[in-house]
């Protein structure tokens, strides 16, 4: 593993790694020191392609026996709607695949927002209900979309915004149709975490990697903090965590990159 550079820009740190699989392990690393503090930790968790490498290593490190996960309770960030939990591309599938199944989480104890509820609106009551009765998250787990989305807040969501029913952007529903058999089969709509939800996590982590999330990283740390960038907002909390990869952090003004 190369030598990580953290860095503190416009009150985030920012830990930058020379490679997606640095990234990884240190972003693993992070939830793994949550869970070696308190055992019984609430953790908000992301889907998405960049979150795998970080699981697979929390695998590991589970099965090592170097942290335990049977104390703690998971909270999803979003889920599409109108998929039910056993469709192989909603976000319940997709958490149970690729860290559920194989860590010793007992399943009663992860949360994902069901994306087939009737009732749309009071599921997302219950959803935020149940986060502040666990006592609130402990270490979120973000990744950011190539539009500076977090979870499925898209551009125009504001910092009060709370778990509810949002209309994905139409580049989303293109990005996320790599996962689907063809674009017509993406849902258009899913239930998120609102950004205010996402800003009462005592701690943030977001993971970005690969040179196609570079534009989006730069604007979050250096643009204008506003619905418009919903990542922004990140700078308004007190203990944000930004691990990069070195083609996600690419032309960012770093004091780092100038040495
Ligand atoms: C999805 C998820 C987000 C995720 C983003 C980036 O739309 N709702 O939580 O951060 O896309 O995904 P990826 O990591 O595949 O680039």
């Amino acid at each position: 593993m190369g030598v990580n550079v953290t860095e503190a820009v416009n009150g985030i740190s920012v830990i930058v790694c020379d490679s997606a699989d640095d990234a990884s392990k240190t972003t693993a690393e992070l939830i793994a020191n949550q869970l070696g503090q308190k055992p019984n930790s609430v953790l908000g968790l992301a889907t998405g392609g960049t979150p795998l490498k970080t699981y697979q290593y929390l695998i590991e490190f589970n099965q090592s026996g170097r942290v335990s996960f049977r104390d703690a309770t998971t909270f999803n960030l979003d889920e599409y709607i109108g998929l039910t939990g056993d469709h192989p591309q909603s976000y319940r599938s997709f958490m149970n695949e690729h860290l559920f199944s194989n860590v010793d989480i007992p399943i009663d104890q992860t949360y994902v927002p069901d994306g087939s509820t009737s009732n749309i609106d009071q599921h997302c009551r219950d959803y935020e209900a149940l986060i502040t009765d666990h006592g609130g998250i402990d270490l979120q787990l973000l990744g950011i979309g190539h539009n500076g989305h977090i979870a499925f807040n898209e551009p125009g969501s504001d910092s009060q915004s709370a778990t509810r029913l949002v209309d994905l952007a139409a580049n989303t529903i293109e990005q996320n149709s790599r996962f689907f058999d063809s674009p017509s089969e993406v849902p258009r709509q899913a239930i998120t975490m609102g950004i205010a939800t996402i800003l009462k996590a005592k701690t943030i982590v977001l993971l970005a990697t690969g040179s196609g999330k570079s534009d989006a990283v730069r604007a979050m740390l250096y643009g204008d903090i506003g619905p418009q960038m919903p990542a922004s907002f990140l700078r308004e909390h007190p203990n944000a965590i930004v691990v990069l990869d070195a083609a996600a952090a690419e032309g960012l003004p770093l004091n780092s990159a100038a040495s």
